[in-house]
């Protein structure tokens, strides 16, 4: 290998993880809660907040959000998270949704079971999950919540697999540069 392929080699390489590193710091996640959940926060009897962190918004466009960028954010150094449960009454589905958004370090005081959270670690996923799996403290019900997991800036407003587009969109710029890059490095050596 030329000098210069072990430059180009060891630069693409470098900017990888530089990008891979600026990337995580700047990771930031939607938080939020329907509205359903604002008043089991106030409600003392019902101790929510004994269980979870307050999001930065309350309202039913957590729900569906068709303009995300009005929600509030948070700063996150791992997944961001998307948690769904269905609205049951009287062991009836309502068809209403109750969703919570946000990091997943930072959506409740307990903490997530680690060996359920490291299936949603590696890819963006959804999956649904027992409460009893999924988190760290004793549960009354075998409910199911979905749950969907990515990683990348603000990547839980909605749309799925945002995340992973963002990641893709990476590679691809990625190659691109390494291919310039190589064209360069051959022209250039043709005229050596
Ligand atoms: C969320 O809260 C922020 C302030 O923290 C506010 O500016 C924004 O309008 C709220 N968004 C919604 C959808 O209520
Ligand atoms: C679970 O993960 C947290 C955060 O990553 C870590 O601090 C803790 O030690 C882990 N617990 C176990 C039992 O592995």
């Amino acid at each position: 290998m030329s000098p210069h392929r072990l430059l180009l080699v060891l630069w693409l390489f470098v900017f990888d993880r530089l990008q891979c590193a600026a990337y995580i710091r700047s990771n930031r996640c939607y938080s939020c809660m329907s509205m359903v959940y604002k008043s089991l926060f106030e409600d003392p009897t019902a101790n929510m907040g004994r269980y979870f962190i307050e999001p930065r918004n309350f309202t039913d466009q957590c729900n569906e959000p068709n303009n995300a960028h009005h929600l509030g954010f948070v700063q996150c150094r791992t997944i961001c998270l998307t948690l769904t449960q269905d609205f049951v009454v009287m062991g009836k589905k309502t068809g209403r949704k109750m969703v919570i958004r946000g990091c997943s370090s930072s959506i409740n005081r307990f903490g997530f079971f680690n060996r359920t959270l490291e299936l949603f670690d590696r890819y963006d996923i959804c999956r649904d999950i027992k409460a009893s799996d999924l988190f760290r403290y004793e549960t009354d019900s075998s409910q199911t919540i979905n749950v969907c997991s990515c990683l990348g800036d603000r990547c839980n407003g909605g749309s799925v697999n945002s995340g992973r587009t963002l990641a893709a969109q990476k590679t691809l710029l990625l190659l691109v540069i390494a291919f310039a890059s190589l064209l360069f490095s051959a022209s250039f050596e043709q005229f050596r």
